[in-house]
């Protein structure tokens, strides 16, 4: 089958089938994905929360996202990879922006990139598109300014940042991106901009009208001690995991394991 391209993300959406995103900050949670018939990959920066602990994903540098994109890689055999440009790898400079996207794609071997955009991010946007690089962008709440806007509160509430919000989406279209995340956005806003753009909206917290949907994959497989109110839980891996750690605990304290079975002589 191939890994799946821009154009085929492009094509669901003018035909109305569903973009499926996930995130995998392993080799392992990868090969799961892509078995699993996932669109696309997404490395995303919540690997601070997720994978080291952080309290938000602003700790996260540029060497750990390709570590980890490079495991992805390694992983997937048909899934578009996208690779997250985490804080303070592009809000500098331009110049920042492109050999940070350039290094996710040339060093992690992402097919493409996200990144976080405000008003103030769209000539970087630019100027990556300009490298021949897949920009997604994403807009709504954006993690990476946790401390700005107070908290991880839905985006879009009144009038002004409705309208900033489907502005920055018709321009990130304009310039060519792929695709636009939108994260923690009232519902009918999310289907307006769905609508009224040419390229797929993938959202989280966003409803049900987006191009796609994208979730942290170890909120989904309810690995997580608890998840955010839009996301799913469609299994209980956490309470599996600590079933089977228990009972190794108690097998290996009561010395019924390891067995004769399981003996090498
Ligand atoms: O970092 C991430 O996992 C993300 C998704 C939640 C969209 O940005």
């Amino acid at each position: 089958m191939g890994i799946k391209r821009v154009v085929d993300l492009i094509q669901k959406k003018k035909s109305g089938s569903q973009i499926t995103m996930l995130t995998a900050f392993d080799y392992m949670t990868s090969q799961i994905l892509s078995d699993s018939g996932v669109d696309v990959i997404l490395v995303g920066d919540s690997l601070g929360n997720v994978f080291n602990g952080y309290e938000t994903t602003l700790p996260v540098t540029v060497d750990e996202m390709i570590y980890h994109t490079k495991a992805v890689v390694r992983g997937n055999q048909t899934a578009m990879v996208v690779a997250d440009m985490p804080f303070l790898s592009y809000q500098i400079s331009t110049q920042q922006a492109k050999e940070t996207a350039g290094r996710l794609i040339k060093e992690g071997g992402a097919h493409g990139v996200k990144i976080e955009v405000g008003p103030s991010q769209l000539s970087d946007v630019a100027a990556i598109l300009g490298m021949g690089i897949p920009v997604m962008g994403h807009i709504g709440f954006r993690p990476q300014s946790v401390h700005q806007v107070g908290g991880y509160r839905v985006q879009g509430r009144n009038k002004d940042q409705e309208n900033e919000m489907i502005d920055t989406a018709r321009e990130l279209a304009q310039l060519g991106c792929f695709a636009i995340v939108l994260e923690m956005v009232p519902s009918h806003i999310a289907t307006h901009i769905s609508q009224l753009i040419e390229i797929p909206t993938i959202g989280i917290g966003a409803g049900v009208d987006c191009d796609g949907q994208v979730l942290v994959t170890h909120d989904l497989w309810g690995m997580t001690h608890r998840s955010p109110k839009f996301s799913k839980q469609y299994a209980a891996i956490r309470t599996d995991m600590m079933t089977a750690v228990s009972a190794y605990i108690h097998e290996v304290q009561t010395k019924q394991f390891p067995s004769p079975e399981f003996y090498v002589e």
